[in-house]
């Protein structure tokens, strides 16, 4: 898929103020630091799209970006933020769930686990919630790049043998890397493919 057009259309607070157009939305959701700005800015080939920081917890609200004028991707603040206050962390999960069970248009979540290390309860509990919420997912392992070409096959295992004791099959699943692009490709064919089927 070519990106020809993108722009920030705005942050919002809760699901009920996001933009009601009816436009198909992909959103990206993950622990805090997995990469998610960074791998909206690598998708849409824009250095500072997204913001990006070492200090987890930089996204704090829903924030839409239009590509092409006819799909929205969507960033969204990471869960299990160690460092905010268990009233605020509440706040965004709630934030995170009502959007997530209640916006129609979502077409489908990503899901992004470093690919770096096993995986985190947070994560499982995550994912369970959508398994029970019914909501949509797929799978993006993130940041490939700092993985050693032996660790990499080994370490997707491991993770993907850890969801397998909990599901019976894996969802659609990407690798990427926010430094050399890799993923790119086959995440923009998989969303243009429900892209073009709707349009
Ligand atoms: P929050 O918004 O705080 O939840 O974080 P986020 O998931 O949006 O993570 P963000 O994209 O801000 O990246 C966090 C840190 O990881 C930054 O220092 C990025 O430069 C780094 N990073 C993200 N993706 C990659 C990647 O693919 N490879 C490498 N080497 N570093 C990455
Ligand atoms: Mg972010």
């Amino acid at each position: 898929m070519q990106i020809h057009k993108v722009y920030f259309c705005g942050s919002f607070p809760s699901y009920n103020q996001t933009p009601d157009d009816g436009k198909p939305e992909f959103a990206f959701i993950g622990r805090s630091n997995v990469g998610k700005s960074s791998l909206i800015n690598m998708l849409t080939n824009r250095k500072t799209l997204a913001k990006v920081s070492n200090t987890p917890g930089k996204t704090q609200l829903i924030n839409y970006f239009m590509i092409n004028e006819s799909w929205y991707l969507v960033d969204l603040p990471g869960y299990g933020y160690a460092k905010l206050s268990k009233t605020k962390r509440k706040e965004f999960r709630n934030m995170i769930e009502s959007y997530l069970v209640r916006k129609q248009s979502i077409v489908c979540t990503f899901v992004l686990i470093d690919s770096r290390h096993d995986l985190q309860d947070i994560d499982l509990e995550f994912l369970n919630w959508c398994g029970t919420a019914r909501i949509p997912i797929c799978l993006i392992f993130t940041k490939m790049d700092k993985l050693r070409p032996r660790e990499r096959e080994k370490n997707i295992k491991r993770l993907k043998d850890s969801l397998l004791e909990y599901w019976e099959e894996l969802p659609t699943n990407f690798n990427s890397s926010s430094e050399t692009a890799e993923g790119r490709d086959n995440i923009l064919e998989f969303i243009q493919s429900y892209v073009s089927k709707l349009a």
